[in-house]
């Protein structure tokens, strides 16, 4: 039987405030929107609807890479029920169960959705409700349910603000989420009418409507309150940012990897680390990357969308994004390594190197002080402090060469286009605008001079000058 997804995300978010689409902050460095729909994704579903409403144009255009997505746009909002009811013409024809999640509810997990489905088909139902029991309901729908004669199975839910006290008391509460079978189900919302507390469609009221119609309704009942929580405001992204985090970080510790303070690891979801690698306090590691096996990543560190070696030492404060990093590479502290920046086995990388488009070859080493950008650097390199590739002529950006075994002298400036060819010396404080030949040695300042004596001439007129200001200061102080 197919499976249509159909996400919610027209609302205003109005207790975010914020410009932005409540779906699209982050949790956990992932739009919340992203976390629904991987999991919807693992159910393979036929079609995949949002519907938005608020920052509309924004949305379409952050989930423009995703293909095989359908957007309808509900203007003006008017509950959930209408909200679902925006969605009947690109699901016309369609046949099956269709899958309501909320973009607002990112923790759900691919399993509860396919228990969702599997109890949904296997019970013939209209509708199956996530319900979950906590200890504080405030805010959510309430789960009414009905007689022992009934089974005590769901009659209805209520929302908060419609709510009598005794059915506030509930503590068994709506997630928002829904399996619905797409038989006769837009027939069922269009009946749904809006004299309530909110003056609002009411989508959860489609269950009393069902039950009514002699239909069967379900239940599934999560055990752990997090997977349903919903986000309204700053404070919950936060806190369903930690209870992400903290999952990860628990899953990345029963694996081999020691966390010196999990509280401060922020490690996003994607990211991989091989066993035996240490993470101090303070680091942020980001995105698409992976870190091999007995690495120590010291704190104050970012890595996002890189990809690190086995044995690699990150001492404390680099930022590396989009760069490889191979295996027994020592970098830092206070390095930057950006935009494909490409450090081979056993290369060292130290304080304030920056690296951008840049090879640094098996062995090669550059320990201070440095910018090498869009150079091929061979292996077994030394480059000296304050070697800077002049890569930018104010137009284009030029390759700098480096071939292996050469030797940069500090303090040098390579003005690309160059190459400095194998084994060759460049001499300190050298600028080279021409290519070095092979074993060669390039120096470009002239020929260093010796003034003999200069420094005792310096002293001399120095004392000078200090005996006529004296001797000017004394005269004023007479005249006074
Ligand atoms: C809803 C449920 C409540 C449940 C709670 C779980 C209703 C009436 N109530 O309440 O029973 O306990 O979720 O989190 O459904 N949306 C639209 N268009 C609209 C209105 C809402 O797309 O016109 C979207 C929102 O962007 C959001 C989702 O629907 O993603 C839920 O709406 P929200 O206003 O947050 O509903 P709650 O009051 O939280
Ligand atoms: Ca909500």
């Amino acid at each position: 039987m197919d499976t249509h997804v159909v996400i919610l995300a027209a609302g205003k978010g109005t207790r975010m405030k914020s410009a932005r689409s409540k779906v699209l902050h982050r949790v956990a460095g992932r739009p919340m929107i992203e976390h629904v729909l991987a999991a919807a994704e693992s159910l393979k579903p036929r079609t995949t609807t949002i519907v938005v409403g608020h920052q509309a144009e924004s949305l379409k255009k952050a989930l423009a890479g995703r293909p095989g997505l359908t957007f309808v746009v509900q203007e003006p909002q008017l509950g959930t029920a209408h909200a679902l009811q925006t969605t009947e013409s690109a699901l016309r024809g369609q046949a099956g169960t269709l899958l309501l999640l909320s973009g607002d509810v990112p923790l759900l997990t691919a399993n509860t959705l396919r228990t969702l489905l599997d109890t949904h088909t296997g019970a013939g139902a209209a509708a199956t409700v996530v319900t979950c029991v906590v200890d504080a309901p405030h805010g959510y729908g309430r789960i009414v349910r009905g007689s022992a004669e009934s089974g005590e199975g769901i009659a209805r839910i209520v929302e908060e603000k419609d709510a009598t006290p005794g059915e506030r008391q509930i503590c068994e509460i709506n997630s928002g989420i829904y399996a619905f079978a797409l038989e006769g189900l837009f027939d069922a919302v269009r009946s749904i009418a809006s004299n309530n507390a909110q003056n609002e469609y009411y989508l959860p009221d489609l269950v009393e409507i069902f039950r009514r119609q002699g239909r069967v309704v379900e239940t599934v009942t999560v055990p752990n309150p997090n997977e349903i929580r919903g986000i309204n405001s700053r404070i919950e992204l936060a806190a369903v940012s930690r209870i992400v985090r903290e999952n990860k970080n628990a899953e990345l510790m029963a694996a081999g990897v020691t966390l010196e303070d999990p509280a401060t690891a922020y490690i996003d979801g994607e990211v991989t680390i091989g066993p035996d690698t240490i993470v101090h306090p303070g680091v942020s590691i980001e995105g698409l990357t992976t870190i091999g096996a007995g690495c120590e990543i010291h704190s104050g560190v970012r890595i996002v969308n890189s990809q690190i070696g086995d044995r690699v030492q990150v001492f404390n404060h680099c930022v590396i994004t989009d760069s490889a990093v191979a295996d027994d590479v020592n970098v830092g502290p206070f390095a930057h390594l950006r935009n494909h920046a490409d450090v081979r086995n056993r290369a060292r990388v130290g304080n304030f190197v920056e690296l951008k488009k840049t090879v640094l070859g098996a062995g090669s080493k550059s320990m201070h002080l440095a910018y090498l950008g869009d150079a091929i650097i061979g292996d077994r390199v030394n480059i000296g402090a304050g070697t800077i590739t002049c890569n930018y002529d104010g137009v284009n950006k030029n390759t700098t060469t480096i071939e292996d075994e050469a030797f940069i002298g500090s303090d040098s400036q390579l003005i690309a286009p160059v190459t400095i060819g194998k084994g060759a010396y460049v001499g300190s404080g050298a600028t080279i605008r021409e290519n070095v030949p092979e074993g060669a040695l390039a120096v470009s300042a002239g020929k260093q001079r010796n003034i003999d004596g200069w420094v005792a001439t310096k002293v001399k007129s120095r004392q000078a000058q200090a005996e006529r200001q004296q001797a000017a200061v004394g005269s004023r102080k007479s005249e006074a």
